[in-house]
């Protein structure tokens, strides 16, 4: 691979700018100053090094963000802060999206990457990837709701119904359910509720798989996750074990300020 396509994948430098900073001698391969953009490197072996810091092959990235309300579930917006706004400049890779997406008015977990096969199994209801939510409910929670949600919920869509897959819910609070979803309709969660008569006032996306928020990851803020996270997020999961992860750390996301 030539030296300016290994740095433009690895950074979130333009061509250009890569081409200027090589030439500058500001880029070593294994200890020696290189000047020419085309350089062959060896992504995998060869030691590479941007103003003296070490540029770590990756063939692809995965952000796990916890996102705030407020903020859309897009790559760029003429208007509108997205999410990839709230990554640094120097995170900013090319090719970077959501995988998935959470409403304008819904906080927690989204994961960003550059790995658009993999996200797509993750999204794709084929592969059925759990994810889990904390709704806060206007209404008291039924004991009617598993049942209903279990059976494959009917939302209206214009003229027609939308038939949802069956979906485990359980309540960790009077107020307060876990959903567990492997599909991803328009708003479908608020829907869901609202066809059983509820009305989901807050929404929180929790957990993905068995990759879970983490409790000290502040609104706003983001990690780097690796291989063994990005495979947590795609293993077979259980509603009673994310029930008790929530109900030990999320019950109060929206009493206190912590996050
Ligand atoms: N369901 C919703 O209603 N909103 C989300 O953001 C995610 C799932």
């Amino acid at each position: 691979m030539r030296l300016d396509r290994f740095l433009t994948g690895q950074t979130a430098l333009s061509r250009k700018e890569a081409d200027a900073l090589i030439r500058s001698g500001a880029v070593t391969v294994n200890g020696a100053a290189v000047r020419k953009p085309d350089t062959a490197v060896h992504a995998e072996t060869d030691a590479v090094t941007l103003r003296g810091n070490p540029v770590i092959y990756s063939e692809f990235h995965w952000f796990l963000l916890h996102k705030p309300e407020g903020v859309i579930t897009a790559a760029r917006d003429p208007k509108q802060k997205t999410v990839l706004d709230l990554l640094k400049p120097e995170d900013r890779l090319p090719r970077l999206a959501p995988c998935g997406r959470l409403d304008k008015d819904t906080a927690g977990m989204l994961l960003i990457t550059d790995d658009g096969g993999t996200a797509h199994t993750m999204i794709s209801p084929k592969h059925h990837v759990a994810k889990y939510y904390l709704a806060q409910l206007r209404d008291p929670f039924k004991p009617d709701y598993p049942a209903a949600f279990r059976n494959g919920i009917l939302l209206r869509e214009g003229d027609a119904d939308l038939q949802c897959q069956p979906a485990e819910c359980a309540a960790i609070g009077s107020r307060l359910a876990v959903l567990e979803l492997h599909e991803g309709k328009y708003h479908q969660v608020r829907r869901m509720f609202a066809a059983v008569g509820n009305h989901v006032e807050k929404l929180l996306r929790f957990q993905i798989g068995t990759l879970q928020l983490p409790p000290d990851l502040p609104q706003k803020c983001y990690l780097p996750i690796f291989n063994k996270d990005v495979e947590s997020a795609l293993k077979k999961s259980d509603i009673s074990d994310a029930c008790a992860f929530c109900a030990a750390y999320y019950s109060s996301y929206w009493i206190n300020d912590s996050f």
